[in-house]
Order: structure tokens, then sequence, then C-alpha cells
């Protein structure tokens, strides 16, 4: 019965595919036309922020200009290719590092309130702590201005999982519980100098991702895993995620109650952490299956909110 509905789901996947490359060229005529949704801006209160954002290492490309030291998705994609769909690297990216100032004029364009984008740790400090790099600093700087010139909110990611590539090197990253103290540093130079104006913060963006991707099957950088879990050449997927996971969390709450202690009651600014998570609801009304979409919640937001 399983394998029998498994090979309809084949087949259906294979006729989907057909059409799709039947019904190609006639899509390419369609054209984009305005549509009413009665689910729209209104329905929100006006202090609502809609906005759009960006992450360093997609977006910013000049991986080795102004002394910006390496991270982590640089050695994975260089190391890696076969596990980029396309065989890309954040090498170029959308060059925006070079062309921030046109990117932010088309967000203006599409009417919303904010934009986020993250802030490459190790183009701030190269080696992950220690010298400044002081051209990056002074490119966060520029960002941030232009933003507020345009009439934006800037929300501003500590760590969208570009990690420093010399610490990786030097403890093992987010394996180890150093990395509490380093991200700590980080943060605390981050508030105290983009902290004027940077009034919405966030500390990690999708930690699950970055455990379970990184350490459990390892499709995301630095891309280790059990042999049973995937193609890595180092890893343990029974109890990386984990590992990482409890000192993701503690990295947070360094650099939250940091924020909270020294920087809030003069900056006054929020932090925060973005958390990604599906709904599950159970099949039945049964125990078993209650059970199972509570546990399955929790893996995916509880491991995460309860605790940040
Ligand atoms: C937005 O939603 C409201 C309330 O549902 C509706 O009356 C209005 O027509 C919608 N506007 C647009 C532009 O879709
Ligand atoms: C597994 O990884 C190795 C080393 O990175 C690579 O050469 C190989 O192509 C990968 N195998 C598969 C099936 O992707």
């Amino acid at each position: 019965m399983r394998s029998k509905s498994c090979l309809v789901c084949l087949v259906s996947l294979a006729i989907a595919t057909l059409f799709g490359n039947g019904t190609a060229t006639a899509t390419e005529s369609v054209k984009p036309s305005h549509y009413a949704s009665t689910f729209n801006r209104t329905l929100f209160p006006s202090t609502f922020i809609f906005g759009v954002g960006s992450s360093a290492y997609q977006a910013e490309g000049a991986r080795n200009v102004d002394g910006r030291g390496p991270c982590i998705w640089d050695t994975f994609t260089e190391q890696h290719p076969e596990k980029i769909w396309d065989h890309s690297t954040g090498d170029v990216g959308a060059d925006f590092y070079h062309g921030y100032k046109s990117d932010i004029k088309l967000v203006t364009e599409i009417g919303i309130d904010s934009f986020r984008f993250s802030i490459s740790w190790s183009r701030i400090f190269p080696k992950g702590k220690g010298t400044v790099n002081h051209l990056g600093v002074k490119f966060y700087n520029n960002l941030i201005n232009e933003i507020i010139s345009n009439g934006l909110i800037p929300f501003v990611t500590l760590f969208h999982w570009d990690f420093p590539q010399a610490l990786e090197d030097e403890y093992g990253g987010f394996r180890s519980h150093k990395v509490v103290e380093d991200f700590g540093r980080y943060a605390d130079f981050c508030f105290e100098t983009f902290g004027d104006r940077v009034k919405h913060w966030v500390t990690l963006n999708e930690p699950l991702s970055y455990s379970l991707f990184g350490y459990s099957g390892g499709t995301f950088a630095p891309g280790r895993c059990s042999k049973y879990a995937g193609n890595c050449s180092a890893g343990d997927s029974a109890t990386e995620p984990y590992i990482v996971g409890h000192n993701l969390l503690l990295a947070h709450q360094s650099a939250a109650t940091l924020y909270k202690t020294k920087y809030q009651a003069h900056q006054k600014g929020q932090i925060g952490i973005t958390l990604p998570t599906h709904y599950f609801l159970p099949k039945s009304q049964s125990v078993a299956d209650e059970g199972a979409a509570s546990r399955a919640l929790d893996f995916f937001f509880g491991w995460y909110v309860f605790l940040s």
C-alpha cells in the first residue's frame, strides 16, 4: 500500500514536470497585473512595521574587499560546490557592498517601512575578535545612514550564519562554549558603534536552521554530519545540533542581556531574535497524535522560543 502510493507520487511528479516544460512558453507571455486582496495592510494596526530584508553573505559580495576576513560560507561553497544547487558562491552575491544605494532606492519604491540587513562579523573583526577593520565599520555606517535618509527604519541582524572562519578553526565555532564571549564582544562593539541610529536589533537569524542544516544534514556551512545523515567528512548528527543550539541560545542571551543592561536606557532600542517555524496540528484527538504534534512544534519552535 505504502510503496504503491509512493509510485503514484513519483508518476504525478514526472507528469507535472512534463507539463511544466510544455507550458513554459505560455507563462512567459503572461503580463503582471495589479490585483486587490481583502487580506492587506489595512487589516494591520497602523503601527505595524512592514519590511524586507537581506543577509550579508547572500547580498554583499565583495569577499576580499576592504579587509573582510573569511567566513565559513566562503569555505563551504569553495570546498563543496556539489552542495550548492547551481555551484554558485557569495563571492559577488548581489554586489550589495557596492550597489547598496540603488538597492535602497528600490526598497523605497515598494512602499514599505523598514529594511533589515545583517552585519558580516568577519567584516568588522576579520579574525572574529581582536583588531577592528575600520573599512568594514565605515561600510555599515554608510549603509545605516543611507537607509535612514531614505525614510526607512533599519533592522540589524548580528549573526546570519556567516561565522568567522578564524574562530571555526580555533575552537570549532558554535560547538564550543568559547563562542559566547566572542559573540558578546562583537555585539557590544556593534551596539556601541551603531546603536545611536539602530533601534531594532536581531541577535540571531534562524538559529534552528544553523544548528540543523549545518550539523545534522550538513547541507549548510560548516557542513558537518554523521555518515548516516549526509555526505560530510566529519561531525555527529546525534549530538552536535544540540550542542550548537545550546551555545546559540547562550550567545543570544549574552548579547540581549548586554544590550538591556548597558545600552537600552540611553539608546532606547529593542532587541530580539528571528525564529522560523511550521505549525503542527494533530491528525486526530488521540493522545499519541496530540503528543506528536506538540513534540514537532517543540523541535522547531519551542526549543528556541521558550529559552530565548
Ligand atoms: C484591503 O482590504 C480591505 C478590507 O478587507 C478592503 O475593503 C479593500 O478593498 C482592500 N484594498 C485593496 C487595495 O486590496
Ligand atoms: C561527497 O563529498 C565529496 C567530497 O566533498 C564529493 O567529492 C562527492 O562528490 C560527494 N558525493 C555526493 C554523492 O555528493
